[in-house]
């Protein structure tokens, strides 16, 4: 026997050896990774503190404000640039393309419906005209805008509101279900909702009800109804390999009106509302009650506008909680949770 003459164990032999020597680089270079991040951001935590506490007291509180906002740019800047990194790594972003991709062929338009939803959905984004010409928002999604927006801005929203979920270990304030209570307030067609699932799905979760509390109910459920279930559990098997337990409703709801009684207000683990506090007057009563009613529940908020989604600082209902607020950039977002951290 030609001892030199390589034979299939040896090759076997070879590749396993490279595969505990990858193992090693990865564990290195996570390592490298880290060390970098770590010391990035202490450096720039170290400027943010010294350019803060060089600001000189003004007696103006709008000027001081403003300095403060203008002089955290470069850390707040450089922390969502590194938390959207860091996030690029999963794959599992795939799942919400798929979904948007599914809905948007679930949802195909006659060119007539195309020209109307895309007149509606230029209104629907002007927000000086609407509030200068007092067009109220919610009467614009007929049948054909509803469908428009599917095509439009189901992507992007599911994208805004799985990077916001994802900066957080919402894990950790739902620990012990098995179910959770997911609802969207605004949700329109369910977009929010598939990108905060996106991340609920990653965290291990697999079974969901879900709630979508919108003004235009009936429209978005004709496009999703029956529609989204199917393709979310469609898509949860080809991207986690897993079965996904899943129902959605689409209620009625105005975020302008003051809830009717308590037995009204919804309670679930987790909200999200996205790009739709813009679209309508801002009712403290209404997002009190539901925080109130909701105490050990998670927040999420995306929206492009400031106005209303700072107002939240000042309510009632987030006293006692943890207040994330993020203003300085498009889209604003912001994350309310429980008083108990676990
Ligand atoms: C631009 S869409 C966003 C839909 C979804 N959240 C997304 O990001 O794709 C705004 C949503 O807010 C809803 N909306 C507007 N005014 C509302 C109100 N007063 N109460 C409840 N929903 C409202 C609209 O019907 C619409 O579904």
């Amino acid at each position: 026997m030609d001892l030199n003459k390589p034979t299939t164990e040896s090759y076997q032999k070879e590749f396993l050896t490279v595969i505990d020597f990858k193992q090693e680089h990865l564990l290195y270079n996570l390592e490298r990774v880290r060390q970098y991040i770590l010391t990035e951001f202490a450096n720039k935590k170290e400027k943010a503190i010294i350019d803060i506490n060089k600001l000189k007291p003004t007696s103006d509180p709008l000027l001081m404000k403003n300095e403060v906002h203008n002089t955290s740019i470069p850390f707040t800047d450089f922390t969502r640039h590194i938390q959207d990194k860091l996030t690029n790594v999963f794959h599992t972003k795939q799942f919400f393309m798929n979904v948007a991709n599914d809905m948007i062929n679930a949802a195909k338009m006659t060119p007539e419906e195309t020209t109307n939803g895309k007149d509606n959905f230029s209104l629907v984004c002007n927000y000086k005209k609407r509030r200068e010409d007092n067009i109220p928002c919610e009467n614009l999604y007929d049948e054909s805008t509803v469908k428009y927006l599917v095509s439009k801005t189901f992507k992007k929203s599911a994208t805004d509101m799985y990077q916001l979920a994802s900066s957080y270990p919402l894990p950790k304030y739902f620990p012990e279900k098995k179910t959770l209570k997911v609802a969207c307030i605004g949700g329109g067609p369910g977009s929010d909702l598939t990108g905060l699932l996106t991340y609920l799905l990653e965290c291990g979760y697999s079974s969901f009800e879900c709630v979508i509390y919108d003004f235009n109910a009936v429209n978005w459920s004709k496009v999703s109804s029956g529609v989204l279930d199917g393709i979310i559990k469609k898509q949860a098997q080809k991207v986690f390999k897993r079965d996904v337990e899943i129902s959605i409703r689409w209620e009625f709801a105005d975020m302008k009106k003051d809830w009717e009684n308590k037995e009204s207000i919804p309670k679930a683990d987790v909200f999200s509302n996205c790009w739709a506090l813009n679209e309508c007057s801002y009712n403290e009563n209404f997002w009190n009650g539901l925080l109130e009613n909701n105490t050990e529940s998670v927040f999420l908020f995306v929206d492009g506008e400031v106005d209303p989604i700072q107002r939240f600082q000042y309510l009632e209902g987030i006293k006692g909680r943890k207040f994330v607020y993020e203003g300085l950039e498009s889209p604003r977002r912001l994350a309310i949770f429980p008083s108990q951290t676990v």
